[in-house]
């Protein structure tokens, strides 16, 4: 395939899924705008749109709480078609949203968008718009979930981690109980292969969970105490810290000191606090499971999206050398979990397939750290995987057989951008 034929496609794809103002993952199976899937498909937006692209994270940030939580899925229209829909959320929004959020990379995005927009009153107006609204989001998940400032946040929800089922949960999860839970009839096993998505266990314990938070009047003083589930994942809190560290860089452009400072002030804070979660052992990060106050052994791809904060050198060579290691029982990096462990499950989400977003955020950490030839070669391997694929939502990392939804937006955005400035893919 040409680079014009796949690029051409991507942004089919990104069109297709397109609802105006905001775009679905997937037509079907995620019938709503999610949140991180929105700010990463605006990267792929600003290659032919550029207002597009920051419409895109425009319309994900009006819908920030009024304490400065943004939350994980819009409910902009109806739909029947997904399970837990806004009657179980119960947030009591003008328009209705779920009440937990997901990785924070709008502020990365931003940020990029903005540096290398032609656009520049247009990137300018949008930017003054969104950086105010984006640094209060950092703060209220250093203030809400981060009680005690330690310099990392814990995640009350596998949800909000946006890699649902990783195992690295199962310890914790295993801790949220499911009475009281009744009976309900999941909607995303009717779209894709339920051998590709969490069990029924899970989701209860899911549904568990976001009854306790509504029971609570989703009052965010309250619920990082009360939650069984307080886990601190190392790739949520790397790109919280680029976000962070990304804005603080934007404010200066902008003439924003005090936005600037308390950015790089959060950064610094949460950067020195990242080591704490680091493994010689394992050569990688690890999670923290915070009720417990022990690192989780699970070998997930959230200790190596570590690599998008920037950590210092020896800590991204070391996790390019893991990525190696990885290498050598998969056919296209980067796994999201181990293949070598007994967990991992090459089809099933986030236990083991390929996610390309997550690709691209190590491929641009390592760039920074000097680790071009490994970023890439996982580019290459994104390349590889639609090449034989297709734009699925993810892919078994030893077979590339596509999982979950096709058509997916934000697998298109990264090969837009990811493709959009190298040549032939194959
Ligand atoms: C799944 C993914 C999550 C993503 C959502 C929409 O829930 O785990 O990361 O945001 O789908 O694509």
């Amino acid at each position: 395939m040409q680079k014009s034929d796949m690029l051409n496609h991507a942004r089919t794809v990104l069109r297709d899924n397109d609802r105006g103002t905001y775009t679905v993952p997937t037509h079907g199976l995620y019938p709503f705008q999610w949140n991180w899937d929105s700010a990463l498909s605006a990267l792929g937006f600003s290659h032919f749109d550029e207002a597009r692209a920051w419409t895109e994270i425009d319309t994900l940030m009006a819908h920030q709480w009024d304490d400065g939580m943004v939350p994980h899925i819009i409910f902009h229209e109806p739909d029947d078609g997904y399970f837990p829909g806004p009657d179980v959320w119960g947030t009591d929004r003008p328009t209705p949203t779920s009440g937990i959020t997901q990785p924070p990379v709008a502020g990365f995005a931003v940020r990029r968008i903005h540096d290398r927009a032609t656009d520049r009153d247009l990137a300018d107006r949008m930017a003054r718009t969104l950086v105010p609204k984006i640094h209060a989001w950092h703060q209220w998940f250093y203030r809400c979930r981060d009680p005690q400032g330690t310099g990392l946040v814990a995640l009350l929800h596998p949800w909000e981690s946006g890699r649902d089922n990783s195992a690295d949960w199962d310890e914790a999860f295993a801790r949220v109980p499911t009475d009281g839970v009744g009976t309900f009839t999941r909607r995303d096993t009717t779209h894709a292969n339920p051998a590709h998505r969490p069990t029924d266990d899970q989701y209860k314990r899911y549904i568990w969970l976001v009854q306790k938070f509504r029971s609570l009047d989703w009052d965010n003083r309250k619920l990082h105490d009360a939650s069984p589930f307080q886990v601190v994942d190392p790739g949520f809190n790397a790109i919280l810290i680029r976000s962070c560290a990304d804005l603080a860089d934007l404010a200066e452009v902008l003439n924003l000191p005090d936005i600037a400072t308390q950015s790089r002030a959060l950064a610094d804070k949460a950067l020195a606090a990242m080591d704490t979660l680091w493994s010689d052992a394992a050569g990688q990060y690890l999670c923290l499971d915070r009720r417990l106050g022990a690192l989780v052994p699970s070998l997930s791809i959230g200790g190596i999206l570590a690599a998008f904060a920037p950590l210092p050198l020896n800590r991204v060579q070391a996790l390019s050398a893991r990525i190696e290691t990885l290498a050598q029982s998969c056919t296209y990096l980067v796994p999201s979990h181990d293949p070598t462990t007994p967990e991992f499950e090459g089809l099933r989400y986030w236990r083991g397939p390929v996610w390309l977003i997550v690709n691209y955020m190590i491929a641009d950490g390592l760039i920074r750290a000097g680790e071009g030839a490994m970023a890439e070669r996982i580019m290459q391997d994104c390349a590889r995987l639609i090449v034989k694929s297709g734009f699925a939502e993810y892919h078994d990392p030893i077979t590339a057989e596509p999982c979950g939804g096709a058509h997916f937006t934000w697998t298109a955005a990264m090969i837009i951008e990811i493709f959009s400035t190298r040549d032939l893919v194959s």
